[in-house]
Formats: C-alpha cells, structure tokens, sequence
C-alpha cells in the first residue's frame, strides 16, 4: 500500500497529538457569505511540476486575502493528494465528494477556517462532475453557485500536471496562478502548462509566481525566461505576480501544519505572500471590470 504525504502527516500529528490552526468553528458559515450578490473571482493555482509549492501559495494567500477583509473560499481540487486541510492543521471529515453523493450539504462540509476564510476539502469529489445526472447536477450548481455568490474570491488548490480534471478548472476559472520554481524542470513542466491552458482557454488570464527563489535575480531571470518562450512560441503574455524566497521557517511551517503567514508573519516568505496577496487584490479591482460566468456552471458544462 502507497501511504501518501497527507495520510503520514495525519497520522503523525494523530499520534503527536499536536493540531496546527484550529478552525473558529466547523458549523456553517455565516449569512454574509450567502446572501451577497457578488460573483466571486476564481482564481486556480496550477503548476507542471508536483512539489514547487502550489497548496503553501493557495492556503496562505487565500488567508491574507482573508486578514486584508474580503470573503474567501478555498478549494482544495487536489484529488489524490488533499492537503490544504494538512497545511491548516485540520482534518476534514467530509469533502465535496460526499456533497456529490448526496450524504452531505455543502454547509455541512465546509469549514470555517477564520471568519472570512473557508475551506471547502477535495477528496474524489471534483472527479465525478463528470459523471453527474442531471438531477444531482442541478441541485450541485444551486449550491456551489451560493459559495460564488457570497464570497470575494475562491481559491483552488489543483493538483500537480495536467490532468484532465486540472485543465477542466484551468478553463472553469477567470485566473490562472501558475507556480514554479528557477528549476529548469518545474520550468519546462510550467511552460507545458501553460501552453495547454493556452490551448484550452485561450481567454484566461495567466499569471507567474516563482517560488523558492534562492538567488537574488533568480526569479526576474527565470520570469523573462518564460514570458520570452510564451510570446515566442504561444504569441500569448503572461505576467509575473511575485516571488517568493527559499525559507526554512516555511520548510517548519509545514512541519507544524501550521500557515507560514501564521507561523512566522514577519518572514521572507510571509511577506512575499503577503505581498502577492495584496497584488491580486489591486490589479483584481483595477482590471477586472467584467465579472466571469459561474466557474461552477462552466466547469461542469466543460465536462458534460
Ligand atoms: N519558499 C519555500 N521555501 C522553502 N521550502 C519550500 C518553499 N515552498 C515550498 N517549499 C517546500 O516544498 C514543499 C511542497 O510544497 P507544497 O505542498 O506547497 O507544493 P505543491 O506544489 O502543492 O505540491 P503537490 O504537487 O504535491 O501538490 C513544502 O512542504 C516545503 O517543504
Ligand atoms: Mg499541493
């Protein structure tokens, strides 16, 4: 049997009896999330290589974004390897697969991770959209689009590669954060991703992070790289949303299963997440003037 990072890190804090984060509450969220009329904007954080970073950018950003006072959705579509639950120290009874099969509401698998953050756990469930009646595919639209509705943005934690499933949300989202590191590999694989998404959804809009940056002009040098390669090959631009060093208090951080913005707020990581939070959120209001469809209905029409 292959015992994955998440099941060995659950049971390494069951057997520690030690928690990370303790959620405020696991009961529904509050009203403000479901009776706004706002359109959440979808923002999915991808990668071509396993490993570089994807779940620490999506959790922690999506809790900045929280602390700066918008209403925030976090959902973990990373299927064989769940582990933004891990990364805020929780371990989710239910997840979107039990909303699937009708053994659970989506209020009831959702967790109140902060007053403004929520998460919405993985599991298996974003793989049977596909293979939804339309009964269940109906009654999933209602309350998936209430999540949109009620919150300022939804952050999904993908898995590594390009799945078919992953390239689904890649379509579904107005935004994709590509995260890579200055290794030539994770390079190669984030140029792959990018000219599939580019290929799938030429409309979405594409944006860099460089983590685990080591040298100083690393991440500028490996950013050109890829934008060169994009404009040269794809004619497509993408732009680079920020950087974030190598950090052993985030290396820690994890270990805890704690959020490195929690665990140590004032270091170099924390506050390039910091800052990259604050960056969505400003070239967000300046720019996206024109809210995008339902990522929900879009993911599950692209599936059907
Ligand atoms: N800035 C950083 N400094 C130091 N270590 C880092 C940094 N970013 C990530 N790491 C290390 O990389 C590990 C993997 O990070 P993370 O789980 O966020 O990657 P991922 O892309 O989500 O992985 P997967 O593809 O498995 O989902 C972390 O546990 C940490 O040890
Ligand atoms: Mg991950």
């Amino acid at each position: 049997m292959i015992i994955d990072q998440a099941t060995t890190l659950r049971l390494m804090a069951a057997i520690s009896g030690e928690g990370g984060l303790s959620p405020v509450a696991t009961m529904p969220m509050t009203d403000a999330y479901r009776t706004g009329t706002r359109l959440a904007q979808t923002i999915a954080v991808a990668s071509g290589k396993g490993g570089v970073g994807k779940s620490n950018v999506a959790v922690n950003v999506a809790l900045e974004l929280a602390a700066l006072g918008h209403y925030v959705t976090l959902l973990d579509a990373d299927m064989a390897l769940a582990n933004a639950d891990v990364l805020l120290g929780l371990t989710p009874k239910y997840h979107l697969g039990h909303v699937l099969t009708g053994q659970r509401t989506l209020p009831e698998v959702e967790i109140e991770v902060t007053d403004r953050l929520r998460l919405i756990p993985g599991g298996s469930g974003v793989a049977e959209l596909a293979s939804l009646t339309l009964d269940q595919h109906s009654r999933l639209i209602a309350e998936l689009r209430a999540i949109e509705v009620g919150s300022d943005y939804m952050i999904i934690d993908t898995a590594a590669g390009i799945a078919g499933n992953v390239i689904g949300i890649l379509k579904a989202v107005a935004e994709a954060i590509i995260v890579t590191t200055p290794d030539p590999t994770a390079l190669v694989d984030a140029y792959a991703t990018i000219k599939l998404m580019h290929q799938a959804a030429p409309d979405t809009r594409i944006r860099i992070v460089v983590n685990d940056v080591v040298e100083v002009g690393d991440a500028e040098r490996v950013f050109k790289q890829l934008r060169t390669t994009t404009a040269r090959f794809l004619n497509r631009d993408i732009e680079h949303l920020g950087s974030i060093p190598h950090d052993a208090e985030l290396i820690d951080a994890v270990r805890e299963q704690r959020p490195v913005v929690e665990y140590a707020p004032e270091t170099p990581a924390s506050r390039a997440l910091r800052q990259i939070a604050r960056h969505l959120e400003i070239s967000q209001t300046t720019r996206d003037k024109k809210r995008p469809a339902s990522f929900w209905s879009v993911l599950t029409a692209a599936d059907q």
